[in-house]
């Protein structure tokens, strides 16, 4: 008997509804939701950060670059890159901080943004090639590409036409993109920056330099390459007029390339000198125009 009337008031016990469970139990029914929501929210805004792509010639500066604004300090001796990384940066909601400002400790309202550097190898360009690939999927949001260029190297051809096959493969990739919209929405425009750097160098060539010897250089490739179409056995008739043109860079048939005419397809490029290690001009004009771009 005793037993039952223990069993009679442990029940009775949990189904009166006392005062405080009611109130944890109203506010596990509106916080849970509420924290699932941020909790997801967090993850998922981790995958879909804008993101800025480091490219071009191995030597470049690129790894350099990315440990500057990851340290905010002089950076350490780099090592040719292997893999593909990605730091993770913030610049202020009007785009004007510095790289050295900790936006964090301002606790200035921030927009974050992901800084993916690449090998540049030669053997290793499939990294950013594919990166540039997936520029329209969700999870890469690309808003800007840099291209680094060691532009104390430039003044030695065998340099030059390396660096300007390379940037002619970006370019194109970015061309097709922006054609090959069958649907009526066109893809966002990815800008590039041409970052000339190394210009604490005395040997290296100033940004205006840089620009054009790379103009000329991408105008050459351009004419090889369509050449080598014509040349490759199929007769010239056979040649639709249609493939040749894919391939063509910038305003089909004319004869000098001018990085104005990937305006036609909705891609700005800019060239700015600078240096990361060294005296000169510094990094800061990048570091805007990244910002400017987020
Ligand atoms: P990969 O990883 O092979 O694609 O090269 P990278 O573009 O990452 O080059 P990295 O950053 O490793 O730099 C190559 C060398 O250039 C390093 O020894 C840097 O110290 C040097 N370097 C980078 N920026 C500057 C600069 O502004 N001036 C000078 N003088 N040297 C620089
Ligand atoms: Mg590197």
């Amino acid at each position: 008997m005793a037993a039952l009337e223990l069993v009679k008031s442990f029940l009775e016990h949990i189904l009166t509804p006392h005062r405080h469970v009611i109130i944890i139990g109203i506010l596990l029914v509106i916080l849970g939701p509420v924290f699932l929501h941020v909790y997801l929210s967090r993850t998922v805004s981790y995958i879909t950060l804008p993101s800025v792509l480091l490219v071009g010639p191995t030597g470049a500066g690129k790894t350099t670059l990315l440990t500057l604004f990851e340290r905010r300090s002089s950076p350490s001796a780099t090592h040719t890159s292997q893999i593909p990384s990605s730091i993770e940066l913030a610049v202020s909601e009007d785009g004007a901080s510095s790289y050295r400002d900790d936006l964090d400790e301002l606790s200035a309202t921030a927009k974050k943004f992901l800084l993916v550097d690449t090998p540049g190898h030669g053997k290793l360009r499939h990294f950013a090639m594919s990166r540039l690939g997936q520029a329209s999927t969700l999870a890469h949001k690309l808003h800007g590409l840099v291209f680094v260029v060691d532009a104390g190297a430039l003044a030695d051809h065998d340099a030059l036409a390396s660096a300007a096959s390379y940037l002619y493969d970006i370019l194109l990739a970015l061309q097709k993109r922006m054609g090959s919209g069958k649907s009526a929405k066109a893809p966002a425009t990815i800008p590039v920056l041409i970052a000339a750097n190394k210009l604490d160098l005395f040997t290296a060539l100033p940004a205006a330099l840089v620009k054009s010897q790379l103009e000329t250089e991408l105008g050459r490739i351009r004419l090889t390459r369509s050449k080598g179409l014509l040349d490759s056995g199929v007769g010239a008739d056979d040649v639709d007029d249609a493939a040749e043109n894919d391939d063509w860079l910038g305003e089909y048939g004319s004869e000098k390339f001018s990085f104005a005419q990937m305006r036609e397809f909705d891609i700005d490029v800019e060239v700015i000198g600078g240096n990361i290690t060294g005296d000169g001009p510094g990094v800061d004009r990048w570091w805007s125009w990244i910002g400017d771009k987020i």
